[in-house]
């Protein structure tokens, strides 16, 4: 974690809203890779996740009135709203996050006290999940400030709430969770129906690797993308294979089953088996995708148990194939990227990172000539598309843990 931020937000605290040094509190909340189990969160499938050693700085102190001011050191304006009349979320508007958090939690808490408050964070264009790493963040430091313990499986689904409630992208629980249970070295496992989770230690035989993080340098938001389409398209083979299993009731607990439409994850892999043909075009590659994802997810855990980073790896760059192939959601710069990377000698396995629509590929690499690799990969990606020779960067990050708030 950077030094660098937390100094320049303390001065920036005290310069902008006169908060004394020593009053001003911080969050750090990590951005997130998910090596597999790419797109079935919201399907209820199981997910991988690490927290990076990048993220998210809000430096905050609490107020005495009920509203909440914020400035950011990477984006221009104020957000300023009172917590009695929140407004809707505005297309575009970096202050969504901050208003859809303070609406989630009083949803069930009252907030009796407010907060001024500066963001830092070195990365907004998509992969890292830096909207839930921001979402996150201020759910912390409201809960901080109005001395409200809530625990982080709760966390988890006030963050989705800001995201499908407030946001209306209708994405699952991957981020948040990642972001809120990660562990330094350790795999994070997710069952996103049950919210259930396991810490998977990095076995002493398994080789040292390096987070090897590769911007195309496309960017756009999320919501707007072809993200709930792809989604509307799981539903649609659900269904379909429900019907043919003479089933609508899912045979998973499911709390949040009774406001969904069908979903991949309330299908047995037997009963997909056996009504898949029935599947046609893009409800048929989707549901490929999920039942493939899930295999790859247990095969992965295995793997990483075993210290085996070479299977771990080679599921990395076949989960980013199925996600070319059967979810159809990498732009060409993102596939050539990708290619690029699965192509360059020290790299375990790669693939999109987050939604793939935009932002960057992920891959694992060989820690001793990682600075090689990184600049290697930047130069043959550049060399195809020099126009965003501005905007395309690579980095090299370690696992952390989770968000926390810091106690300096
Ligand atoms: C985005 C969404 C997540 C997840 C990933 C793809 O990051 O926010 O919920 O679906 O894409 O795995």
């Amino acid at each position: 974690m950077e030094i660098q931020p937390l100094n320049t937000l303390r001065e920036a605290m005290s310069g902008r809203f006169g908060v004394p040094p020593a009053n001003v509190r911080f969050v750090f909340s990590p951005y997130r890779i998910c090596p597999l189990g790419a797109h079935i969160d919201h399907q209820l499938g199981p997910v991988t996740a690490l927290a990076l050693d990048r993220g998210v700085y809000l430096a905050y102190a609490p107020t005495e009135v009920r509203e909440v001011r914020l400035q950011s050191l990477n984006f221009p304006g104020e957000v300023h709203f009172p917590l009695d009349a929140i407004p809707d979320a505005q297309p575009g508007d970096w202050g969504n996050l901050a208003r859809g958090a303070a609406r989630a939690l009083q949803q069930t808490y009252r907030l009796s006290r407010g907060l001024v408050g500066i963001t830092a964070g070195s990365v907004s264009e998509g992969g890292l999940s830096s909207s839930a790493a921001v979402g996150v963040a201020y759910l912390l430091a409201l809960e901080d400030v109005n001395e409200l313990a809530v625990p982080a499986e709760e966390n988890i689904l006030l963050d989705q709430a800001i995201e499908n409630g407030y946001l209306g992208l209708r994405n699952g629980i991957l981020d948040q969770s990642a972001i809120l249970l990660s562990r330094r070295d350790h795999l994070t496992w997710v069952d996103c129906a049950t919210v259930q989770y396991e810490r998977i230690p990095r076995p002493p035989a398994m080789p040292d690797f390096v987070i090897l993080i590769a911007f195309s340098g496309l960017q756009k938001a999320l919501v707007g993308t072809d993200y709930n389409r792809r989604v509307a398209e799981c539903a649609e083979a659900a269904a379909v294979l429900l019907e043919a299993a003479r089933r609508t009731s899912p045979p998973l607990s499911d709390s949040m089953a009774s406001h969904r439409p069908p979903l991949l994850g309330h299908v047995a892999p037997a009963e997909y088996l056996a009504h898949k043909h029935l599947l046609r075009g893009a409800p048929a590659r989707r549901a490929a995708h999920f039942f493939s994802e899930v295999e790859r997810v247990a095969q992965g855990v295995a793997a990483w148990r075993n210290g085996d980073l070479t299977t771990f790896g080679r599921l990395i760059t076949a989960s980013g194939e199925s996600s070319i192939v059967n979810y159809e959601c990498g732009a060409p710069p993102l596939i050539d990227l990708y290619r690029i990377l699965i192509e360059t000698p020290g790299v375990y396995g790669a693939r999109f990172s987050g939604a793939g629509f935009r932002g960057c590929c992920l891959a694992l690499v060989q820690p001793e000539n990682a600075a090689e690799t990184a600049t290697c990969i930047r130069q043959r990606y550049l060399s195809k598309y020099p126009e965003f020779r501005d905007r395309a960067y690579v980095f090299l990050c370690r696992s952390d843990d989770g968000a926390r708030i810091l106690r300096l």
